[in-house]
């Protein structure tokens, strides 16, 4: 089964299927992430928040692919948004891999509310990298309108994607359509919601009717709406599931009733960005 990539706006490309390990143990990262590559995913999603780059990176040297055939993210944690952490934090994140380029770098969380408001200069820093070519793209995650019209008038430059939170639950549609109009891939984390959609009479009759699974439908609309997306799992038969999503098509009828389900903010599971201001310990 092949994976489309979708084209960035600074002519790289990303697969448009990844696997993402958020909340997997460090001591069991290596072992899903081969799991994952032996089902034929090529690109990775991890965080220095996670803990767990380490084990990304093992994987990756044990699998025997080349390291330009898997696109690997990382992304920039809350507590070192000044520039020279920034920096000693991206040299920590490559060290922790064992890579001497990652694919994307993001700013894991625009800390409106942090920093003086400050996160123009973290994007500077970033830029730095893509320069060096130590980041082949960079990117933001969870930034909304605002932080993204911001970036545009300080900087000129545009993100390569926003990895924001998207499911049936919360569309982020406002987001979803500023991404579109300037040229920024929208990478949809939590895809499934973490499994909260998954028993939703809409998902599951579609299903039934596609004869596939409620993960499968919820990923394909996803993939029909262009969205990246990079499920996480630890359990065998759901990670070669959740691959298995390109051998068939939902109808518009059933995109349509998906977009139904959209319930705003009271659909929202993790923080709100406008809000959000965890640094951890
Ligand atoms: N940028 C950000 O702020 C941010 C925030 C959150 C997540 N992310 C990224 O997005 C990725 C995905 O999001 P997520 O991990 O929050 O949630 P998710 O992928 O929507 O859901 C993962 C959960 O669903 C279960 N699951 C997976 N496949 C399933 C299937 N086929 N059927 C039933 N249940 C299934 C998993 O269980 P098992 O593992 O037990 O199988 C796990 O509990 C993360 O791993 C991370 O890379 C980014």
């Amino acid at each position: 089964m092949s994976v489309p990539t979708i084209e960035l706006n600074d002519g790289h490309s990303i697969p448009q299927l990844g696997f993402g390990v958020f909340q997997i143990d460090p001591d069991e990262t290596a072992d899903a992430v081969s799991g994952a590559l032996e089902v034929g995913y090529s690109h990775i999603d991890t965080a220095e928040m996670y803990g767990n780059e380490k084990g990304v990176g093992e994987a990756v040297r044990a699998s025997g692919l080349d390291r330009g055939d898997v696109y690997v993210t990382s992304k920039l944690n809350n507590g070192f948004h000044e520039p020279d952490d920034a920096r000693r934090a991206f040299e920590r994140t490559l060290t922790e891999l064992g890579f001497d380029y990652v694919d994307l770098f993001l700013i894991h969380w625009p800390l409106p509310t942090l920093y003086d408001g400050d996160f123009v200069s973290t994007w500077k820093t970033l830029e730095e990298f893509r320069a060096d070519g130590r980041s082949r793209s960079i990117g933001v995650s969870n930034f909304q309108v605002a932080h993204l019209d911001r970036l545009a008038v300080e900087t000129g430059t545009v993100p390569a994607v926003n990895q924001i939170e998207l499911h049936p639950y919360l569309q982020n549609r406002e987001v979803r359509v500023y991404d579109e109009e300037h040229g920024i891939a929208t990478e949809a984390w939590s895809p499934i919601a973490q499994g909260d959609v998954l028993d939703d009479p809409a998902i599951t009759e579609i299903a039934e009717k596609v004869g596939r699974t409620p993960a499968q439908v919820v990923l394909r609309w996803q993939i029909q709406h262009g969205n990246i997306v990079f499920p996480k799992s630890v359990t065998p038969e759901r990670i070669r599931e959740n691959f298995e999503i390109f051998d068939f098509e939902l109808d518009p009828d059933d995109i349509e009733r998906i977009d139904g389900l959209d319930q705003g903010e009271a659909g929202r599971t993790g923080p709100n960005p406008d809000q959000f201001a965890y640094v951890p310990g």
